[in-house]
């Protein structure tokens, strides 16, 4: 089975999502989770940016063993010299650089022809190459840059010596069947593609971003790059969590494994969001509090049969301990009789009757009925009625 490296930007991609920018212990703590998680590479940062950055990503560098260290910068000799400076104590360092290839970007950003952009890509990959054999090339806003000029991007790169190509939505335009075939055009034009892997970096803009990177890999693509609980830039990038668990829970389709320890997925998700102080959306895919919560009665009591009716992985894979079964006014008396026992009660047919009879009754007035409020009803409808 293929292996695809999952290169994790939270903090750096990440981090330049608003609300999110973490201190240097922080982001220490996080790297370590990252590692423990079986993350690949860690995007410590953007070494340019700030002293602040280039200090962080020096630190993270030397705080984490296993994960490649890369650190960005732009297809610029002074960018790729200050990025080798933070990276070159990690035991793996990888110099990611960049450069747009789309025609507005080019264009209006950078100003440059399109001869110029290739000769600026030759120059920094030979460069960053004079430092390490580790270096990746992102063509940024490539999913809006014209496919044949991306052929000659990717060949001018891998030629220089970029062992990675990385291709990006960088603004979250495309959608997957798109971007399926644009991977898919990739592999079959660029003449050297098997001296390098095709890597993708998907944003959400559209809510696309996972659906986008899964595309990739069913086209070939074998590196991912994503976030934490998705953070990142405007709308964010493709979740990580989503993703590894996708490729896990549909190999048939993918054929490809990761390095994730997916049972290190909730407490990183938990982790970030106590860091950053944002917390986790209830109805978040995979690590949200309702992702492995049944309220209907006809789901509960088909959970309660068998879990395959209604989940399709256990919440135990991804390290969440217990499957909240969540009492409110659809639920059924076997849900009922359920949570009774998961309090310590053991009820019979009368006693989880009037039970059921008085959830109902709170959850008319009361959208969530909770553990305690169950317990209080257990107290007083059920042994006060019997005494
Ligand atoms: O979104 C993007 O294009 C990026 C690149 C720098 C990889 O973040
Ligand atoms: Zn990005």
């Amino acid at each position: 089975m293929d292996r695809v490296y999952v290169f994790d930007t939270t903090l750096r991609d990440g981090e330049q999502s608003p609300g999110a920018t973490m201190n240097l212990d922080e982001k220490i703590r996080m790297a370590r989770q990252l590692e423990t998680l079986g993350v690949d590479i860690i995007e410590a940062g953007f070494p340019i940016a700030s002293q602040g950055d280039f200090e962080a990503v020096q630190a993270i560098a030397a705080a984490v063993e296993k994960p490649q260290i890369a650190g960005l910068c732009r297809a610029v000799v002074g960018d790729i010299d200050r990025c080798w400076e933070a990276i070159k104590d990690a035991r793996h360092p990888r110099i990611h650089t960049f450069l747009a290839t789309s025609e507005i970007h080019m264009k209006h950003k950078l100003g440059k022809t399109a001869d110029e952009v290739i000769a600026m890509i030759e120059k920094a990959v030979s460069h960053a190459r004079q430092y390490t054999d580790n270096v990746e090339f992102s063509a940024e806003d490539a999913s809006r840059s014209d496919w044949d000029f991306l052929v000659k991007v990717a060949e001018t790169a891998i030629d220089a010596g970029a062992c990675v190509v990385n291709i990006p939505d960088t603004v979250g335009y495309t959608q997957p069947f798109e971007y399926y075939e644009l991977i898919k055009y990739l592999k079959d034009n660029v003449r050297n593609i098997d001296k390098a892997i095709i890597s993708v970096h998907c944003h959400n803009d559209l809510g696309s971003a996972v659906a986008n990177s899964l595309a990739a890999v069913r086209a070939g693509a074998r590196q991912v790059e994503c976030t934490v609980l998705g953070i990142g830039e405007r709308a964010g990038n493709a979740a990580l969590e989503d993703l590894v668990m996708a490729l896990n829970t549909r190999k048939e389709l993918y054929d490809v494994e990761t390095g994730i320890n997916t049972e290190q997925i909730f407490p990183s998700c938990r982790r970030l969001s106590q860091i950053i102080g944002m917390p986790i959306p209830p109805n978040k895919a995979i690590v949200g509090a309702n992702a492995f919560a049944h309220e209907s009665g006809v789901h509960q009591d088909g959970v309660l049969k068998n879990r395959l009716t209604y989940e399709i992985m256990t919440p135990a894979s991804i390290g969440r301990t217990s499957n909240d079964i969540v009492i409110g006014k659809h639920s059924g008396s076997h849900a009922v009789r359920k949570k009774a026992e998961e309090l310590g009660y053991s009820l019979d047919e009368d006693q989880v009757k009037v039970l059921f009879k008085a959830v109902k009754d709170l959850a008319d007035k009361k959208e969530q009925v909770f553990d305690e409020d169950v317990e209080a009803l257990i107290l007083e409808s059920v042994y006060r009625r019997k005494d």
